[in-house]
């Protein structure tokens, strides 16, 4: 297991930092307070911590709008209170990722400012700069293309009008992002999750889209059309593949990719002979419907389609997806857990997902989000998933002293860690579980993935390797009797069926998992 590098036995937790914790009080998590949490994450035995950016920025788009790569925004904290962190966590043996935005910048980026000052400025070209708009469409609604009086030009944004898009054709526009990425990584961060790598690159002749056959009225305005030409172009697999060999310049580093695909285009994200990202993201359990067969199809889909030698992860949540518990209802929460650490390879965990934290109603005074304000009322939004992580049942769940920048959930005051910690039974105790159970048992780390099979809803399917071990989770909220095989109970969704040994006929309860290791 040893002999595995970190990245493909780790643990990966998403730290959204706003709203993880809050250390002096303005209502928005920092550094400071991430540093002050880092025990907990240690106690719940993950091994990585990816935090969403932490950059100089306007907050538009919340940090995901950087204004300087190679800063610390001051409501974050300062570089010294980075590298603090970066030593602490390291200390403790974890490992630290940021989070890396090469497909846009601010619109007040010194690099943008330059570029809209005028047509002939030498940054000019290091944004999509045309006369005539065509049909693309922004991922948060609207044109992509904002017209610059000034120079009488429309500058292309994949995202707010806040966010213009870099133009990675041009070798200046690689290299300036390539310094950011060795900026970071001689500071020794070790790795980088890299935001929207699927859109960096567009097409050079700017053709249109053609229309989206399937859109429905109501649905978000950029699924109008298919993305064929603004999105997965083939020229961006060469910019991934530079990006690896700079991560590559460094020892045992990651790099992952924000990728939105199709299983068969998601494999190409890991490069020719693997020379592109180490793992391309598998958002495939946040998208497919909560059913065993789908569930079945998807995992083996995901399994055959690896190219030779490519690793396996598998995503559970993230700051722009709903939250589990809400997608799938709460009764599932702990079958989704027993399922994503039964799964092979490299697994992400977005923070409060072991508390069973649920989306958080927004009113629409209290949007924040965007996306939300852009197009509202049709699901766009994400502050849901976004509010303060709970800590104890304090009135402020222990997050701020302040006023919170989202609204904590109503149920804050019996789902948070301290109340859990203390429960043998709670889900977070399950999730400390399964981290510590990957450390014991290597083969849910790395055995092959077999026998995948449904009946009457169950999912099982069995992991082999220097063990043999078999997940049978229920995924109806019916009670389901099946034959088990004989075995050892490693880990059970209840809390209350571990050691038992099990044989021929059992009951499982409903939305009742187990994992069991086979005699
Ligand atoms: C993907 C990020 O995850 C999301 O939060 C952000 O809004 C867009 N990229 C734009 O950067």
């Amino acid at each position: 297991m040893q002999e595995l590098e970190w990245w493909k036995r780790a643990v990966i937790y998403e730290v959204y930092p706003r709203s993880f914790q809050d250390s002096n009080g303005d209502g928005v998590g920092d550094l400071r307070g991430i540093l002050r949490r880092l025990d907990y994450l240690v106690e719940l035995g993950i091994d990585a911590i990816w935090i969403s950016p932490i950059y100089p920025s306007p907050m538009a788009d919340f940090g995901y709008d950087i204004s300087d790569y190679c800063g610390i925004d001051p409501l974050f904290g300062t570089m010294a209170d980075f590298d603090t962190l970066l030593a602490e966590v390291h200390r403790r043996g974890l490992r630290l990722i940021l989070d890396f935005v090469p497909n846009h910048t601010s619109d007040q980026h010194r690099w943008f400012l330059e570029s809209r000052s005028s047509r002939d400025n030498s940054k000019r070209d290091w944004y999509l700069w045309r006369d005539q708009p065509n049909n693309w469409k922004s991922n948060f609604g609207g044109s992509a293309w904002e017209f610059d009086e000034k120079t009488g030009q429309y500058y292309y944004h994949s995202f707010l009008k806040q966010q213009p898009d870099l133009n990675w054709r041009n070798p200046a526009v690689a290299q300036a992002m390539f310094d950011v990425l060795r900026f970071w990584l001689q500071k020794g961060v070790d790795g980088f999750r890299v935001d929207v790598m699927w859109l960096i690159i567009k097409d050079d002749q700017f053709r249109d889209n053609p229309p989206n056959p399937g859109y429905r009225p109501g649905s978000p305005s950029s699924h109008r059309f298919l993305t064929v030409y603004n999105s997965d172009r083939p020229e961006v697999h060469a910019i991934v593949a530079e990006m690896r060999r700079v991560v590559d310049e460094f020892s045992d580093r990651v790099l992952i990719g924000e990728v939105y695909l199709p299983v068969p285009e998601l494999m190409t994200y890991y490069g020719k002979n693997l020379t592109g990202a180490n793992l391309p993201f598998n958002f495939h359990l946040l998208q497919c419907p909560w059913s065993a067969p789908a569930i079945a199809e998807v995992v083996g889909e995901y399994d055959r389609a690896l190219p030779q030698g490519a690793w396996p992860n598998w995503v559970l949540g993230n700051h722009d997806q709903p939250r589990i518990a809400s997608r799938i209802g709460s009764h599932q929460t702990r079958v989704a857990a027993l399922l994503l650490f039964a799964l092979p390879g490299t697994l992400t965990l977005y923070y409060g997902e072991e508390l069973g934290m649920t989306n958080v109603p927004i009113a629409p005074e209290q949007v924040q989000d965007p996306a939300e304000k852009n197009e509202p009322g049709i699901g766009q939004g994400r502050d849901p998933e976004r509010t303060p992580m709970c800590w104890d049942q304090s009135p402020l769940a222990g997050f701020t002293t302040g006023v919170p920048w989202l609204p904590l959930g109503d149920d804050h005051s019996c789902v948070n860690v301290a109340v859990e910690q203390q429960a043998s039974a709670s889900i977070l105790s399950l999730y400390t579980k399964l981290c510590a159970l990957r450390k014991t048992h290597p083969t849910l780390v790395s055995g092959q993935l077999q026998a995948i099979q449904v009946e009457q809803n169950v999912l099982r399917f069995r992991r082999s390797g220097a063990e043999e071990i078999e997940a049978v989770l229920n995924m109806t909220h019916e009670t389901i009797t099946v034959p088990l095989p004989q075995g050892t109970v490693l880990a059970a969704t209840h809390g209350d069926r571990e050691g038992q040994t099990v044989t021929g006929l059992a009951t499982l309860r409903p939305a009742e998992g187990l994992l069991l290791l086979l005699a």
